[in-house]
């Protein structure tokens, strides 16, 4: 149970500094349970607190865990070099609470993304020793054969690695299409591993982290959701 004063709690999920959150509420823009709050040091336990503003209801919320089926042509950095960021995919507020996305994803790489202002959790997530399997669907430029197949799953040396890479688990869609489960999240890995296995990845989705698989959030491409608990227990 934590109290805070409003213009702190504004300030928490967002909406900007300290002294502009205490103008919003100078300006009687916030209601809570219907009713105008103008006095910026009022105290909110903020647990299940919701606030209106901007004729939007807000939920508190400690830290934002985040999923975006993420388009192509767009970067997961929040200083691009050659694309746009994700971070104009999202609301504003998010970027002032330095949202982040857990690991990256390639500007052409559609599918689920996570991303999080939980720098914890993001450490955990992120960490090699973690080993949360990402499912991949990728498209491949040279028809799918079993011998490419067997390589994926045995293992292909990539020249920079010290040993060979191998996928969990590797399945056949169709011609030019397999599914690809990763423990690891190297550099291109999908892409180097099916160069390295004399195929050419032509497209590449992420379909599922963990058990959370993208199908279950019905995203179109470009939007976003919040995670609850329930989802975020499906990623360990
Ligand atoms: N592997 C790749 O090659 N690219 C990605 O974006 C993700 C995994």
């Amino acid at each position: 149970m934590t109290r805070r004063s409003l213009d702190r709690i504004l300030q928490s999920q967002g909406f900007g500094t300290r002294s502009f959150c205490r103008q919003l509420i100078r300006q009687g823009e916030i209601s809570i349970d219907g009713v105008v709050v103008d006095d910026e040091r009022a105290e909110f336990e903020t647990d299940g607190l919701s606030f209106s503003l901007f004729d939007e209801t807000w939920v508190y919320r400690e830290h934002v865990y985040i999923a975006l089926n993420k388009p192509s042509g767009i970067e997961c950095s929040r200083r691009p070099s050659h694309h746009p960021s994700v971070m104009t995919l999202l609301p504003d507020e998010f970027r002032e609470r330095e949202v982040q996305a857990i690991g990256r994803l390639d500007h052409d790489t559609t599918g689920l993304l996570l991303l999080t202002d939980d720098g914890a959790f993001n450490h955990r997530m992120s960490s090699p020793k973690h080993h949360v399997p990402k499912r991949y669907l990728a498209t491949t430029a040279e028809p799918v054969s079993a011998s490419l197949i067997d390589a994926l799953r045995t293992g292909v040396q990539l020249h920079d690695e010290p040993e060979p890479l191998f996928a969990i688990e590797c399945v056949q869609v169709s011609e030019h299409q397999l599914e690809i489960v990763l423990a690891q999240g190297k550099y291109h890995q999908v892409k180097r591993m099916l160069a390295a296995a004399g195929n050419h990845c032509a497209a590449l989705q992420r379909i599922s982290i963990g058990q959370l698989t993208l199908a279950s959030l019905a995203l179109a491409e470009g939007e976003w959701c919040y995670l609850e608990q329930s989802q975020l227990s499906l990623l360990q």
